[in-house]
């Protein structure tokens, strides 16, 4: 009984000897029923004794396995779990073996065999058996890879081998597609049937994550199978969210937040410049920033890509911080009429707005720069000072400063002069320059020069800042030469590395003392007489001498008689004390200038003698010392 061979074609080999044609695979729908077709064929050899009759076994060929009996044609006798459900529809004698199992259960899944019994030893299990798959639901073939926006078939089968009952199949839950085509199919093979019916759309993302159902059914009865599927259906990112632009404050936390739509989650990163500050996957993603520094201040950028398609989407993030203490130059000493420009340069943000202080006061604004750049042309000594420059933001503010000092040749302030009092004539010599000028007296007459080193003269110094105060007093007995005749001219000469100046210090005296005095000496007649004489003495001068005026003033200036009497060299050169009204000008002009050495003239030569070797100048000095003998 060996030794045949197995054919699983479905055409009749009448040569063959143990020979069974069954379908290899059969299904069915629970509750129904189903035709297993079968036939065989035994060797010609064989003349059947009492008949044909035949055994269909679950399970296993073996009878000495004892396997459930399906149905056998001698007796009624079979497995309790087929009892009132099979039947032999095909006629034995005809090698018809066709068995109908009604009202199937999932538990009848499995291999059936068929038995030959010819009679005597001519019995023989086939090894070719029918494999019975019953289904409580429908099968539905789905693509391993469903793509967003690729056309997709579902196709959905149903086993139609029941003759009584004929299968129909409906999907469920389609409305929601786009444009539905549903085609039927009908597949015959080794004798069993196969339904089917196939959807076709094209899925969006949106579809991804919904149900679709097959149902499959018998009219005219209460079955009904149904199959559910979710839709698993890939795409490509399409949307990135990630926070608006916002802005931190310097030294806070900040956390962004992104999140992507795809399927299947993406490889999810954050990218800062070149920089990739984290990856995941996952749907979303948090970054977190502690301690934010103006460095991390940019564009961030989430991208997700998920294989199907990448996409980023960026946001900005904006550091506040309060101004950075500015860098400015460093301190400088220039010369006065320097040109300069100060720099000063800063961070914050918002950007801070820059602000230059000179000693307090407001000099110059520039908003929104991060560099301030104050021009100063022509620096003059006014110029000299602290210069701040402030930067100011929403969030602070921050200062830096620098001094310049403005050196200067040194100028004489009006203050200086000479003045009568009591114990005889104080001098005083004020200059202004940077450095501050040495100040030095010469008296021209006794060729002595007086300054701080020297000790014998009653001399005194004092500085303040870039002002030089120098001082003598010439009592007319300690500074006489000897001859009886007092004080003389007081020159006085303002010395620092940038000039030195020199000037004839004028007299000066308080009109209530002069009064005094002249009023104690010669008693008021005298004082009449000699204003007048005085006046017409000048009067006469001035139109002797009118061709030349110039020369006029200057030998009535250095006429012997006026004692005291101021020569201003540089009659440009004298300053009021700087800083006392913001600016320089020059005192006096010339025509005023005659006019205080004519005062001068008048009240001066009282007391006064005839100066040593002043008869050299020549007759003008008559009329005077004709007035001066009285
Ligand atoms: C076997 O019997 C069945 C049921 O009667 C019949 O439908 C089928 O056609 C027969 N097969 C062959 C090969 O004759
Ligand atoms: C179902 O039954 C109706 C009458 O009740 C009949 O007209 C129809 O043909 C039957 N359908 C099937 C598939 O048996
Ligand atoms: C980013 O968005 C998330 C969620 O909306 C929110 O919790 C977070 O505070 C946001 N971050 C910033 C910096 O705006
Ligand atoms: C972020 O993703 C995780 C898992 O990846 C998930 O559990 C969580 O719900 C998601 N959060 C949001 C807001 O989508
Ligand atoms: C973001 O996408 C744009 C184009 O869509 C691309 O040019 C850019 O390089 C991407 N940025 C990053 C950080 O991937
Ligand atoms: C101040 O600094 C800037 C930049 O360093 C420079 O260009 C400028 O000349 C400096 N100004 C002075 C007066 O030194
Ligand atoms: C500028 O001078 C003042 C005093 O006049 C001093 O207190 C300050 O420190 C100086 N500033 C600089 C930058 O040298
Ligand atoms: C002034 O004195 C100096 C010495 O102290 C002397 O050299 C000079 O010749 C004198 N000048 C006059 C004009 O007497
Ligand atoms: C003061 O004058 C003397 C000469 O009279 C001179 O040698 C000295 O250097 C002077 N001192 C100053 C501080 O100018």
């Amino acid at each position: 009984m060996s030794g045949h061979t197995t054919l699983r074609s479905t055409h009749i080999d009448i040569d063959c000897q143990w020979n069974v044609w069954v379908p290899r695979d059969i299904s069915a729908m629970t509750n129904s029923c189903v035709v297993i077709p079968c036939t065989f064929m035994y060797p010609s050899g064989i003349r059947p004794y009492r008949g044909i009759h035949g055994i269909w076994y679950f399970g296993q060929p073996y009878p000495q396995l004892f396997p459930p009996v399906v149905y056998k044609s001698r007796t009624d006798i079979v497995h309790e779990s087929y009892k009132g459900r099979t039947k032999l529809l095909g006629d034995l004698h005809q090698r018809n073996c066709t068995l109908l199992i009604s009202n199937i259960g999932t538990e009848h899944s499995g291999r059936y065999y068929f038995r030959a019994d010819l009679g005597g030893a001519n019995i023989y299990t086939y090894p070719d058996f029918s494999e019975l798959k019953v289904l409580d639901q429908p099968s539905i073939d789905v693509p391993e890879e469903i793509v967003s926006d690729e056309s997709l078939e579902l196709t959905c089968y149903a086993p139609d081998n029941c003759p009584d009952m004929t299968p129909e199949i409906q999907w469920m839950y389609t409305d929601y597609l786009p444009d539905p085509e549903f085609t039927s199919d009908y597949v015959e093979e080794s004798n069993t049937a196969v339904l089917s019916s196939t959807l076709t759309f094209t899925p969006r993302p949106m579809h991804n994550g919904q149900l679709l159902g097959c149902r499959v059914y018998f009219p005219n009865t209460t079955l009904v199978y149904e199959r559910l599927i979710s839709l698993d259906i890939k795409y490509a990112p399409r949307s990135v969210w990630v926070n608006v632009s916002s802005e931190v404050m310097e030294g806070s936390s900040v956390t962004l937040h992104c999140e992507v739509d795809s399927n299947p989650a993406p490889r999810i990163s954050w990218m800062f410049g070149d920089q990739e500050l984290l990856w995941d996957t996952a749907s979303n993603s948090s970054l977190s920033l502690d301690d934010v520094t103006p460095a991390q201040e940019g564009v961030y950028t989430c991208v997700g890509d998920n294989g199907y398609g990448i996409m980023n989407t960026s946001m900005y993030l904006a550091v506040k911080y309060p101004p950075r203490e500015p860098v400015v130059n460093s301190s400088l000493t220039v010369l006065e009429g320097s040109s300069l420009s100060l720099h000063c340069s800063t961070q914050g943000s918002p950007a801070p707005t820059l602000t230059w202080l000179k000693d307090g006061e407001l000099v110059g604004t520039i908003t929104a720069e991060e560099l301030s750049v104050l021009e100063i042309a022509a620096i003059t000594p006014q110029g000299d000072g602290q210069y701040r420059c402030l930067a100011e933001n929403e969030h602070g503010r921050a200062s830096s400063s620098l001094n310049i000092t403005v050196e200067y040749a040194p100028v004489f302030l009006e203050e200086s002069k000479c003045t009568v009092v009591r114990e005889g004539v104080q001098c005083v010599c004020m200059a202004t320059g940077n450095p501050e000028p040495t100040i030095e007296f010469y008296l021209p007459d006794l060729n002595i020069t007086i300054n701080e080193t020297d000790g014998r003269y009653n001399y005194y110094t004092h500085t303040d800042g870039h002002t030089s105060t120098g001082m003598i007093k010439l009592r007319e007995k300690g500074d006489r030469a000897g001859d009886g005749v007092p004080a003389v001219n007081v020159h006085c000469s303002i010395t620092n590395m940038y000039g030195t100046e020199s000037v004839l210090l004028e007299l000066q005296q308080e009109k209530k003392y002069m009064m005094a005095v002249i009023v104690g000496t010669i008693g008021g007649v005298a004082v009449i007489a000699f204003i007048i004489a005085a006046v017409r003495y000048v009067g006469h001068n001035n139109k002797k001498e009118n061709g030349n005026p110039g020369q006029d003033l200057v030998s009535k200036l250095e006429n012997p008689a006026l004692y005291y009497s101021a020569i201003k060299k540089d009659k440009q050169n004298l300053r009021k004390k700087v800083g006392e009204d913001g600016d320089f000008q020059p005192v006096g002009t010339l025509a005023e200038l005659e006019k205080q050495e004519l005062n001068y003239a008048a009240l001066e030569f009282i007391g006064a003698r005839p100066r040593e070797g002043a008869s050299g100048r020549g007759d003008d000095g008559s009329d005077y010392i004709e007035i001066k003998a009285k």
